[in-house]
């Protein structure tokens, strides 16, 4: 197995799917999860084979872009996987990482055991957060229809999966489901640190977009 010339190959591969995706989960999303995900690895000693190919793969099947439910078998990066000679154990591990990485709800435990598993989920929701996590949150906000916001609809804490993904309330609402909870459910050191200060910034972004909703601004 030649595992250089299999993570050039599969890098190619997904890049060719997501190329044109508008949603927030870009081949530029990839990069960075796949970046981050190999530089936390190296801090936290983790098997950067299976990291990398987790990170690569973990969106194609993503049920986010109407790839069936994300607890089912991902059978695209199954199918890369087998066909690019990678061996079956190895194929298990980066298939469990991928069907557990997501997030489904405020009262919905998805923590992962495996340090691998760890790594990855870290670096993709680190991409949740900040002013990237910003920017990703309105794309997918515009890509499904959804206003940015409402202060008639209430955030919502939701205990399924099934509750979570049925949401259609307005993006600013997102930040309190979601994304204003991941700070404190990173798994490893370095993300908890890099998780902070994106947190800041997103607390700080809120306060601005309140403020100016309500017509008070720096001019007074
Ligand atoms: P996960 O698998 O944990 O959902 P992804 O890599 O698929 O992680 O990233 C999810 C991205 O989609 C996030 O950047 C998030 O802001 C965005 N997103 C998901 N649901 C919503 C929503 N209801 N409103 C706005 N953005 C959303
Ligand atoms: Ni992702």
């Amino acid at each position: 197995m030649n595992k250089e010339l299999i993570l050039q190959q599969t890098a190619a591969y997904v890049e060719a799917i997501l190329s044109d995706d508008s949603s927030g989960h870009d081949w530029w999303h990839i990069q960075r999860v796949w970046k981050n995900a190999v530089h936390i690895g190296q801090q936290e000693g983790a098997d950067l084979f299976i990291v990398e190919l987790a990170a690569l793969l973990h969106d194609i099947d993503d049920y986010k872009l109407g790839k069936g439910n994300a607890t089912d078998e991902p059978l695209a990066a199954k199918k890369w996987l087998v066909q690019s000679g990678v061996e079956p154990t190895i194929i298990f591990q980066v298939l469990d990482i991928i069907k557990g990485l997501s997030f489904k709800g405020a009262k919905v435990d998805t923590t992962l055991t495996t340090k691998e598993g760890m790594v990855v989920q870290d670096a993709d929701r680190l991409d949740a957060i900040g002013a990237i996590g910003i920017g990703r949150a309105f794309a997918y906000g515009g890509h499904k229809g959804r206003a940015i916001y409402d202060p008639a609809i209430r955030p919502q804490q939701h205990d399924s999966f099934e509750a979570y993904k049925k949401n259609t309330g307005p993006t600013i609402n997102h930040f309190y489901e979601k994304l204003l909870l991941l700070k404190d459910l990173m798994n490893t050191k370095t993300a908890r640190r890099i998780a902070q200060d994106r947190h800041e910034f997103m607390e700080q972004f809120l306060d601005r977009f309140l403020m100016e909703w309500e017509g008070e601004d720096s001019l007074g």
